[in-house]
């Protein structure tokens, strides 16, 4: 089968899977499987646009209280106020996840106002290449937003997350470029792979160790002999230590106690047409944000540690 043969059929694929899915958002979730209302509190970080906004609108759709969060004040306050007006539960609140200062002010009002949070949807993030470019002029600070910016925000609504039977969810937007182990944009260091791999010995250095030398590449200039994911780099390691972290996460969280559990999951939303793409992609924010919203309100709470693409697991 010719190149072009292969990615036609790709994109059959996905389009008959996407039509699958858009008709699946069409069946109401029975009463027996909301084990939600309108007292579940959702907060959504980068909620201003593309698959945050949808997140926060479908979410709120459910019947989900959502909290929409922007690191903009007035930008998110007008997207909150879009959803209040067409009769939606969303309020807004600032909220940068760099800046620990606006973190704290965030959970001393969420605490006060809502007593705390049943789902968290780490959304916001950054990427500064396009099409062929794989400059890593920001490499730091993709790394900071994508991977520090969903560590603060996990560690910090800890915490906050109400103990109850269902538990309480974690969903972390991520891409298949953070792949581990795909066919394609890997780690060339086959150590490296099988330490990030082994979930029974991963720990958060090994994570940080990670990011942090190919930041020091970066620096020194010699990151392209380094054997990183070779498209969109910084963006791939970014991601693909969301991917790993989450699995640690899920590991340290199942030794909570029954009706103290957190699940958390990640995804990959495809490649959306929002700004982060340059508007490019080809399915909409709606497609995109699905995922997110099935994961979060799964009424088998078992599920944990896993990644998601098109409501169906995928390998890491
Ligand atoms: N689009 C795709 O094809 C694609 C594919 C795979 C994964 N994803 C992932 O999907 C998620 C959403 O991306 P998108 O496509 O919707 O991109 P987007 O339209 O660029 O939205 C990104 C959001 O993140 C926010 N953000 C960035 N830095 C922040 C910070 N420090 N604190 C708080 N918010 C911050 C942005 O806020 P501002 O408006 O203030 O900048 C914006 O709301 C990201 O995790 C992305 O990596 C997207």
């Amino acid at each position: 089968m010719g190149k072009s043969d292969k990615a036609e059929r790709a994109k059959e694929r996905r389009e008959k899977r996407l039509q699958e899915i858009s008709l699946l958002r069409t069946i109401p979730y029975s009463d027996h499987q909301r084990w939600w209302s309108a007292e579940t509190v959702a907060v959504v970080t980068g909620g201003n646009r593309g698959i945050g906004f949808e997140i926060s609108r479908q979410l709120a759709a459910q019947g989900v209280t959502v909290i929409l969060t922007s690191r903009d004040h007035s930008v998110g306050l007008e997207a909150a106020k879009v959803f209040q007006e067409g009769g939606l539960n969303v309020f807004f609140h600032q909220l940068d996840v760099l800046d620990t200062l606006s973190i704290n002010e965030f959970c001393d009002w969420l605490k006060q106002n809502y007593g705390g949070l049943d789902i968290l949807i780490n959304n916001a993030a950054v990427n500064f290449n396009q099409g062929s470019d794989n400059s890593v002029e920001y490499a730091s600070q993709v790394i900071t937003t994508n991977y520090y910016g969903i560590k603060n925000m996990i560690q910090a609504m800890i915490p906050l997350m109400k103990h109850s039977a269902p538990g309480g969810r974690i969903v972390n937007v991520s891409s298949r470029l953070g792949r581990i182990n795909g066919k394609r944009n890997k780690l060339e260091d086959a150590n490296l792979r099988e330490k990030l791999s082994n979930i029974d010995t991963l720990t958060e250095e090994m994570i940080d160790q990670t990011v942090s030398t190919f930041l020091q590449q970066v620096q020194e200039g010699t990151w392209e002999s380094g054997g990183w994911p070779k498209t969109f780099t910084d963006y791939s390691v970014s991601k693909l230590a969301v991917n790993t972290y989450t699995r640690l996460m899920a590991r340290i969280f199942s030794e909570r106690p029954e009706g103290e559990k957190i699940y958390i999951n990640c995804y990959c939303p495809g490649w959306v047409k929002t700004a982060m793409t340059g508007y490019a992609g080809n399915i909409s924010a709606e497609d995109g944000a699905d995922t997110a919203v099935w994961l979060a309100l799964l009424p088998d709470q078992a599920v944990t540690g896993k990644f998601f693409a098109e409501r169906r697991e995928i390998s890491f």
